[in-house]
């Protein structure tokens, strides 16, 4: 048990989209949350940093296939898989991240290890340097899945603009991870592989402060097109209303309904520095489970339409 103060809180997401169906349904989708939520708070309750408590998380979704980041990450218009992912330790306000690396198992692993560089946000060929520099071992994130999927999509000559890998059946996969630590500090965590079928060189909102954001008030990890929420800067948003006095639920219900306005197409998940846990949707359906210390919960039967709930 931790000798903290503060009771942790955690939340996670396995991306965002119109359907649960082809992650295996709700029970399926459940189970790998529920089972991730519960080894990620075992470890806060023996005391685990919201840094060290965020990295757990992302590995563990990254390596379950039914989602879009690590192990089951979608391909793109060439066939191959590049993944991005980012971390931000809050209570030091700082970001770091990777862009389009290719043969690591965790991407996340080389974000935890860009805090602590001077240089914290690598691209592909520096992520490829990093990769070979720390000798992590040469990881295929490939699944039959996956490939079929794209296999599909080349018979109808790229018809589809991305990848139909649901429920990211609109490109709008992704993992994250936020936390409030024992000692009342909070970090974010966010990994993808991406649209599916985008443009060789696209650069995905997972590794910006637009889609992965925390401070010592507050963090965020978003999900869905990452065009989208790079144009709402939908992570930093939420964060500095926060940090600007709105609580948590407010700075959500505000940027959901501007979001919704825009015709946004995403969803966000965090946590501030009292303990609140929200998340927020426009689009049908957002895979996230939570820890409040008292329970687990989920929104995954949370109504189709544009909405926010608290915990
Ligand atoms: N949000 C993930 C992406 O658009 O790449």
């Amino acid at each position: 048990m931790t000798t903290g103060a503060v009771q942790p809180k955690l939340i996670i997401h396995g991306g965002a989209g119109s359907s649960l169906k082809d992650k295996g349904g709700l029970e399926a989708v459940r189970g790998s949350l529920h089972t991730i939520i519960e080894e990620v708070y075992g470890i806060l309750m023996q005391g685990a940093s919201a840094t060290e408590a965020v990295v757990r998380g992302c590995k563990l979704l990254e390596d379950e296939p039914r989602f879009n980041a690590g192990t089951g990450s979608v391909l793109q218009s060439d066939g191959q898989i590049r993944m991005s992912a980012a971390l931000m330790d809050g209570t030091l306000q700082r970001f770091s991240g990777t862009i389009n690396v290719s043969r690591v198992k965790n991407p996340i692993d080389l974000a935890l290890f860009l805090q602590n560089s001077p240089d914290r946000v690598l691209s592909d060929f520096g992520s490829a340097e990093l990769l070979r520099e720390l000798q992590l071992p040469i990881h295929n994130p490939l699944t039959d899945k996956r490939l079929q999927e794209w296999m599909e999509e080349r018979k109808d000559n790229f018809s589809r603009s991305m990848a139909n890998v649901v429920a990211e059946s609109s490109g709008r996969g992704t993992i994250g991870v936020v936390v409030l630590d024992h000692e009342g500090k909070i970090a974010a965590g966010t990994s993808t592989g991406g649209k599916g079928f985008e443009r060789i060189g696209r650069v995905s909102d997972s590794a910006m402060p637009a889609g992965n954001y925390a401070n010592s008030k507050a963090g965020i990890s978003c999900t869905g097109i990452g065009e989208d929420i790079i144009d709402e800067c939908l992570a930093a948003r939420i964060v500095v209303r926060v940090t600007d006095g709105l609580s948590l639920m407010n700075a959500f219900e505000r940027s959901f309904t501007e979001a919704e306005r825009n015709k946004r197409d995403f969803g966000a998940i965090g946590i501030d520095a009292t303990g609140a846990i929200a998340w927020g949707k426009t689009c049908e359906v957002i895979l996230c489970a939570y820890h409040t210390g008292d329970r687990i919960g989920d929104a995954l039967e949370m109504s189709p339409e544009m909405g926010v709930g608290i915990a």
